[in-house]
């Protein structure tokens, strides 16, 4: 099978490390191939703190995605993310071509402009990312895509991803030592939307929060375009260490009592139930009640929402997520997260799952832990308007060619137009 047809996603996150192999099918699903899955040890909030045992953990994991799909990795499309990882809105305008109707080339200089706006702001950090947000051609304002549209001047707005250059060069490292190619880096939040959101959900307001080990993930997509993102460094990796610290045992242990017993909120069904807790290095067992048990978990659970709401209150759009929040991660998966993030955001919530994926062990994927990694996996699909690199590239190499095909992106959305279609054809300039 060409390589070139293979779309390869790497998740590198702070409590495990995942690979997926998969294609996009005739009716521009994911197909699903193979799924690598190693426990991730040299990362703290998603950063490497350990390159050989990062290393180790993606040679695990990518062992495994080769061995179930029998395909050997080729250029992986890898994920970033960590709280040096911020957002900045940088507005542009442009006189528009000769001819007097909006090119892609207009667009392409447009985007290099709002790029070039914020290059030397700080020599510490590079571009990931360069995302349109909206168009105004003359007079005609929030144009979701100007292509085609007669007119003299058009400006906007985009969002320009940046990350701290050494913690990005740690990813990078990692791969290569792990002997893979970087085809691409992604932000991560943006991954886990590609994966989960309609393009109705996008369009209408919405804010995909995904609840890591390490790292809490906040990025709100408005008419179509992602308008703010944001790395909040509490995550679901607290909520074990608060038990432990509760209990008075370790984390491994806490982290099991998460898991079976664990509760968001304390309901009405908390009960009084007493929970054994096991002795650790032959010490004996003691006892715990389900309500404290509850009460710590709904504390740090609070404080995580608490820090989400800020961040949407921050952004200036809170009121405009019309279509609520979607929740991913291994964090979404303690029994009563929705109804606790419901109740603290004030928002509808749904837990975000994986969409657009067949093949047969696509079960395999369909867990709210994966949505991170099929995002990256299907973001390879993407249609980039040009190959042409941005003016002055960071270093980060282009993304790998997409596969030519007039078949629907992997996302299993809506068709309407809008900028979220039009974000299929731009790729965001890395
Ligand atoms: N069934 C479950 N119930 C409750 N919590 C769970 C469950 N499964 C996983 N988790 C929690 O999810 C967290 C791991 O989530 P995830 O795999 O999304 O993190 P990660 O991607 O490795 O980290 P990060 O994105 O922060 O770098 C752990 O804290 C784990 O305890
Ligand atoms: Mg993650």
């Amino acid at each position: 099978m060409p390589t070139s047809d293979i779309a390869i996603g790497l998740d590198i996150g702070t409590t495990k490390v995942c690979v997926v192999v998969a294609e996009r099918d005739g009716r521009g699903q994911l197909n699903l191939l193979g799924k690598g899955h190693a426990e991730s040890e040299g990362l703290q909030r998603a950063t490497v703190v350990n390159v050989q045992r990062t290393v180790d953990s993606i040679r695990a994991a990518v062992a495994d995605a080769e061995q179930e799909s029998s395909i050997t990795v080729g250029p992986v499309n890898v994920g970033i993310s960590g709280t040096h990882v911020h957002c900045i809105t940088s507005d542009a305008e442009i006189s528009i071509n000769q001819t007097g109707l909006v090119s892609e080339s207009d667009v392409r200089r447009f985007l290099q402009k709002a790029r070039a706006n914020i290059r030397y702001l700080d020599m510490e950090n590079e571009i990931i990312h360069v995302i349109p947000q909206s168009f105004t051609v003359d007079d005609q304002e929030d144009l979701p895509d100007p292509i085609g549209l007669a007119g003299t001047t058009m400006k906007g707005s985009a969002l320009i991803v940046v990350g701290q250059k050494t913690k990005i060069r740690n990813i990078r490292e990692c791969v290569e030592k792990a002997g893979l190619q970087v085809g691409s880096m992604t932000f991560e939040p943006i991954a886990s939307g590609l994966a989960v959101l309609k393009d109705r959900e996008k369009r209408g307001g919405v804010v995909v929060i995904d609840i890591g080990g390490g790292t809490t993930e906040v990025a709100l997509y408005l008419n179509g375009a992602l308008h703010h993102s944001a790395v909040i460094k509490i995550a679901a990796n607290d909520v074990t260490q608060d038990i432990a610290h509760g209990v008075k045992t370790l984390h491994e242990v806490a982290e099991e009592m998460k898991l079976a017993h664990g509760f968001a909120y304390l309901g009405e069904g908390a009960g009084d139930d007493e929970l054994v807790v096991a002795g650790v290095e032959g010490r004996p067992e003691k006892y715990f009640s389900k309500q404290s048990l509850t009460l710590i978990i709904e504390a740090r659970m609070m404080e995580i929402f608490e820090m989400v709401r800020d961040v949407l209150r921050e952004s200036g759009l809170y009121d405009s997520l019309n279509a609520g929040a979607i929740i991913t991660g291994g964090g979404s998966l303690l029994p009563g997260t929705a109804e606790l993030a419901s109740r603290v955001l004030g928002l509808d919530v749904r837990i975000g799952y994986p969409e657009g994926v067949s093949g047969g062990i696509r079960g395999s994927v369909d867990s709210p832990v994966y949505a991170t990694v099929m995002g990256l996996a299907g973001r390879v699909f993407e249609q980039p308007i040009s190959g042409e690199p941005p003016a002055g590239s960071e270093g980060v190499p282009p993304p790998p060619q997409p596969k030519p095909s007039g078949a629907e992106p992997p996302e299993g959305g809506s068709k309407g137009g809008g900028i979220a279609d039009f974000f299929k054809k731009v790729w965001d300039q890395l």
